[in-house]
């Protein structure tokens, strides 16, 4: 009777899982139960690697832990009724349950880390980097084909012993217009033309590259002022200018450079010269037709446009006009510090826009202040 009770007891102790139900009979505090307890645990190990190896990431196998090892897991019931056993029989189910817990965490170690690794693995391959790629090199800037056209009449001119100069974009009245013998009542100086500074009488945008001329003669005489003799002043002065203008061919910025070569029997051959071995050297061809047409600048005298035509390509034909010239005015070599009984000289203006727009074949003079890369990184 007390035997049963016994039973009954630890049947409720360790049946709770009903699987495992046999618990009751097994834990009898016998020899021969004590074999039949280590199937029993076999049982329990096998089930747990099952359980483990069916749990196909972390989360699913720390519940698949819970049912052997958790709070009420299995093997935790069982600890949990040893104190109830006879002393004999607790010292060998005890060991018998702590091998059998051993073996089950070992387990739970082992497809841990074989999840660990799959996980990492598979983290690998998503992050794989094709390291016999070759590299993405960084983004290079490139210059602006205005500025391309620059440094290249820069190095022709300076092949021919031109210096570069320079002089402000704001600039006075006197050196813009006075000096060059622009006078009072000139179109060019009317508001409709010219840029002014609102609160400082007679300064203004320059509206074209000539006031360096004067800037130039002035230091050069000044720097000459004491010499036996003067040597030649040549330069070019390029630079940004600004008129009341704009359309597809005319911006209220744009970018000229002037010439100017002071000496001594300084002829307008000479300047037919410069300008045509200039122009093939520019546009790398002897096929180029040029004309110097008459015409006039208050600061020089005999003035000329410059015209020239292809002779091939798709602008065959055509003649156009990429600058004004002329021999420099005597009273603009007064003003500018010169001997003009002594001295003569040449000047001239040509738009470096055009030259980039013809050299290109560019349509559109906006183009070149839009800053769109599509356009822009074709010339570098
Ligand atoms: N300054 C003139 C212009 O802007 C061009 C020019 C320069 C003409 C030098 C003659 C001599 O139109």
């Amino acid at each position: 009777m007390l035997w049963l009770q016994r039973e009954r007891r630890q049947g409720e102790l360790f049946g709770q899982d009903g699987k495992y139900a046999f618990a009751a009979d097994v834990l009898s505090p016998n020899r021969f139960v004590v074999s039949a307890l280590v199937s029993h645990f076999d049982q329990i190990l096998s089930d747990a690697q099952a359980a483990f190896a069916a749990a196909a990431d972390a989360p699913a196998l720390e519940q698949a832990k819970a049912r052997f090892l958790g709070k009420s897991g299995s093997l935790t019931e069982l600890l949990k009724g040893l104190g109830k056993l006879d002393p004999d029989a607790r010292r060998t189910a005890g060991a018998e349950i702590n091998q059998c817990k051993s073996a089950v965490e070992a387990a739970l170690e082992a497809r841990r880390d074989a999840l660990r690794s799959a996980q990492l693995e598979t983290q690998l391959r998503a992050e794989a980097l094709d390291v016999s790629l070759p590299g993405r090199g960084m983004g290079v800037g490139g210059l602006h084909p205005v500025n391309r056209t620059l440094e290249r009449v820069e190095s022709l001119f300076r092949s021919i012993g031109f210096e570069v100069a320079d002089g402000p974009e704001i600039e006075g009245d006197w050196h813009n217009f006075t000096a060059l013998n622009t006078p009072e009542n000139h179109p060019a100086r009317s508001m409709h033309d010219t840029f002014y500074l609102q609160d400082a009488p007679g300064v203004l945008l320059r509206t074209h590259t000539s006031p360096v001329q004067i800037r130039s003669m002035q230091a050069h005489a000044e720097r000459y002022a004491n010499a036996s003799v003067m040597p030649e002043l040549r330069i070019i002065a390029p630079g940004r200018v600004y008129r009341v203008d704009s359309d597809a061919t005319h911006s209220p910025m744009f970018h000229q450079v002037e010439g100017l070569w002071i000496g001594e029997n300084i002829s307008f051959a000479g300047l037919k010269g410069v300008i045509i071995d200039f122009l093939k050297r520019f546009f790398e061809t002897d096929e180029l037709q040029v004309r110097f047409r008459p015409s006039f600048f208050p600061f020089t005298e005999p003035s000329a446009e410059i015209d020239f035509a292809f002779m091939s390509g798709p602008n065959k034909g055509r003649w156009l006009e990429i600058a004004g010239c002329g021999m420099v005015h005597p009273n603009v070599l007064k003003n500018g510090g010169m001997d003009s009984q002594r001295y003569t000289g040449f000047a001239f203006g040509m738009g470096l826009d055009r030259l980039t727009m013809l050299r290109y074949g560019i349509n559109d003079l906006r183009l070149f202040f839009e800053n769109d890369l599509r356009f822009l990184t074709q010339f570098n």
